[in-house]
């Protein structure tokens, strides 16, 4: 049973803000003055909502040549000089891969169900392919086995962006043997792994991994691709996605979930009215036209094809029942939308609306702040392609984090960002639509792509020269909600 509380229990200066505020108001009733102590206020999640933290094997794990593991296309990229601020790199990260069992246990000091984390596929397959190295997934067991033993649910991730340095070298993501390398490796890590994983998710963020990294060049493998070539990637993730979904299925225990974790664009009205409603259900199908939508409804939009035109993916007779093979569930990484988006007389119905230059902003440049994403994200997943679980992959704020003289991060701004998102998921939860867990990005501060060590988002600080983790303020704050299971 959700706990509820009155307005009384709410406490003193709560009633005396609202009273404040009541006190200009023209007539009704006043907070304070019991004519609506009884009035209940929830701010619960549904009984058995999971509250975990997400991480990535590049992102953390360090010992990128230790028992065995070969390189990926993240090695190669973050070697060449200028690729990544200051030119960090992962070879160290957060020394994850010896120090998992003190980060499982940090993990369960957040109070922390679900853990959610990504499979090194160049640890399990060094070459991509061919023989699997029984060390690498040696690391996995043994994480496996110490989160279980501390009441953790493991959510691995197939792949998160680290491709093996040797399919790259075969041509990567642009020939459809990856795809098919990808769901035997899929396929082998399930069958070795679910007896003690029951959840699965395929590709991490197509659409990231594939525009920055095969369009804009700015992630690995790098790439400026010309639109015919880069379509064709854009459906060997979808493919790579489909396959993997079959294999997992063929090979695991029964009972295994399976899913995927994508950034959708998340479409928010600008108007909580029925028409911009509609506009950005519309949007929602119209601007994930080339990844989430396709893998949904088994076919590419019109729209997309005909704005590709000479350009589009060239798509074998099977592919796309493969790339819509039913998932389980549908795992979205929330972290701004897409759009705001209004309705409009004029095709296609709808118009995303600019973000203002002055937009509040976290540290990093793209992360503006728009809690209502984590309402309108799942809220138009469930309605939009009828998803009857939904899980929030990743949510997450970038900061500065200094520790204070005491030592203590007073990360304010992370748990402001939080206590806003996490309102507009409860909301979306206390209207039904289906979530059954949240991943907050992430677990501790790591290596964030090209832009290194130099922006933090964990919950725990982690002191680069010694290893150490410290809980920064927002642990505290998120350990409230997630062990009582509501909004503190
Ligand atoms: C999405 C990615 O999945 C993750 O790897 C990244 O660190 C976070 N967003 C923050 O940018």
């Amino acid at each position: 049973m959700p706990m509820r509380f009155t307005r009384r229990q709410l406490g003193t200066v709560g009633a005396s803000a609202l009273g404040a505020a009541a006190a200009s108001a023209p007539s009704g009733p006043r907070p304070g003055d019991g004519a609506d102590d009884e009035r209940e206020v929830s701010r619960a999640f549904p009984a058995g909502f999971l509250w975990g933290t997400a991480t990535a094997a590049y992102q953390i794990e360090g010992a990128v040549s230790e028992d065995g593991r070969g390189p990926s296309i993240w090695d190669t990229f973050t070697h060449t000089p200028g690729k990544i601020r200051n030119n960090d790199n992962g070879d160290v990260a957060d020394d994850h891969y010896h120090r998992y069992r003190d980060d499982v246990r940090l993990m369960k000091g957040l109070a922390a169900t679900a853990y959610r984390f990504s499979i090194s596929w160049s640890r399990i397959f060094p070459q991509g392919t061919g023989a699997p190295n029984p060390k690498g997934l040696d690391f996995y067991n043994r994480l496996l086995d110490n989160l279980l033993a501390s009441g953790i649910a493991p959510f691995p991730t197939l792949y998160h962006w680290d491709l093996p340095q040797a399919l790259q070298d075969r041509g990567g993501w642009e020939t459809r043997d990856t795809a098919k390398a990808f769901a035997d490796y899929a396929g082998y890590v399930a069958e070795k792994l679910s007896d003690r994983a029951r959840y699965f998710f395929t590709l991490n963020e197509c659409a990231t991994f594939v525009e920055l990294g095969y369009r804009t060049g700015v992630l690995a493998p790098g790439l400026k691709l010309p639109p015919g070539r880069l379509n064709q990637v854009r459906h060997h993730a979808l493919l790579a996605h489909g396959l993997a979904v079959q294999a997992i299925r063929a090979r695991s225990r029964a009972g295994t979930q399976i899913g995927l974790a994508e950034n959708i664009s998340v479409c928010v009205p600008v108007i909580e009215a029925p028409e911009h409603i509609a506009a950005a259900e519309l949007a929602t199908r119209e601007l994930n036209a080339p990844y989430v939508t396709a893998i949904m409804e088994g076919r590419y939009r019109e729209s997309f094809l005909a704005a590709a035109g000479a350009d589009a993916p060239k798509v074998a007779a099977e592919d796309m029942n493969a790339i819509s093979t039913p998932v389980d569930f549908v795992g979205i990484n929330v972290y701004l939308p897409g759009s705001y988006v209004s309705a409009s007389d004029a095709a296609p119905g709808f118009v995303s609306v600019p973000f203002p230059a002055k937009y509040p902003t976290m540290n990093s440049s793209w992360l503006k702040i728009a809690p209502e994403a984590l309402y309108w994200g799942p809220r138009n997943v469930a309605k939009v392609w009828n998803a009857s679980d939904i899980y929030i992959t990743e949510n997450g704020c970038s900061a500065t984090d200094v520790p204070a003289d005491d030592g203590i991060v007073y990360d304010t701004d992370r748990i402001m960002f939080l206590r806003n998102y996490l309102t507009q998921l409860q909301r979306a939860t206390s209207e039904g639509v289906p979530v059954r867990g949240y991943f907050h990005w992430s677990l501790m501060d790591n290596f964030e792509w090209a832009e290194g060590f130099g922006t933090r988002f964990g919950l725990l600080y982690v002191d680069y020269a010694t290893q150490q983790r410290t809980a920064k303020l927002s642990a505290s704050f998120y350990r409230e909600v997630a062990a009582r299971n509501r909004l503190v």
